[in-house]
This record gives structure tokens, sequence and C-alpha cells, in this order.
């Protein structure tokens, strides 16, 4: 299965009853496994979780520390791409020319680089005098 396919399998496992808005990402880790995760909503709404938050959180879970390749999908006019928030946590275990592949349920696919979801991103090197 694509990792697409992967995000698009969890995706039904969302629980998105407030948006309505069901999102699925995978992640490949290093090792070639692969992570899923899906939205989690809650009546007290900021307490809901993204798809790529919980997928993070299955890789980190499992022993793995590092994706190579990641995928996102919703069903959307166009592709999703992170909120903001996601792109700071992904940043934090994307290797270098690490790739993401935004996707639609209807088949449009975009691709980056997981690097350029944020430019300007908060690093270590920015906490150098601590
Ligand atoms: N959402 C994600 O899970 N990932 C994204 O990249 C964008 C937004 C979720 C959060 C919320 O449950 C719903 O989509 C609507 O914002």
């Amino acid at each position: 299965m694509s990792l697409i396919d992967e995000a698009a399998a969890v995706r039904l496992n969302a629980y998105a009853p407030y948006s309505k808005f069901k999102v699925g990402a995978a992640l490949k880790s290093a090792s070639g496994a692969v992570y899923v995760g899906c939205n989690v909503e809650n009546i007290a709404y900021p307490e809901g979780t993204c798809a790529e938050a919980g997928a993070i959180a299955a890789m980190i879970a499992s022993g793995e520390t590092q994706f190579v390749e990641a995928a996102v999908i919703a069903e959307s006019p166009s592709p999703v791409p992170p909120c903001g928030g996601c792109r700071q946590k992904l940043a934090e275990f994307a290797v270098e020319g690490a790739r993401i592949a935004m996707a639609t349920t209807d088949g449009v696919v975009q691709e980056m680089p997981v690097s350029e979801l944020l430019p300007g991103a908060f690093d270590a090197s920015h906490m150098d005098q601590v």
C-alpha cells in the first residue's frame, strides 16, 4: 500500500463530529515502518488533536524518532497543508530531505520537502545561549 493509501485508510477512523473534516496522516520512518494517525476532536474544541500529531505519537511510542516521508489526506477541493503547529511538530522528526505528499480523496496530490513547510522554523540553534 502506498503511504497516501495508508493515510486514506486511517482517515476513515478519524473522530471529527464537530468539524466533520476527517484527516489521515502516515509517516514512513527511517526503518521503513509506517505509522498512522487521524484527527481526534473533543467537545472542548481546543483539546482536539491533528492527524499528523497522532502519527508522530505512534512513531515515538514505537521507539522511532525519524521519518523520511509523510502523507496527509482529506476530502478537500485542494490538498490540505499541515496546520502551523503540525509544521513545527513535523520539523522536529523529519530527516534532511524528507518529503511530504498532501492529497485529496479525489486523487490530487501535491508534494514538497518538509523543510519548505516552515521557513524560519524555531530550532535548536536558537537556544545556543541557554
Ligand atoms: N486537521 C488535521 O488533522 N490536520 C491538518 O493538517 C489540518 C487540520 C484537523 C483538525 C480538526 O480536527 C479538523 O482538521 C478541522 O480543522
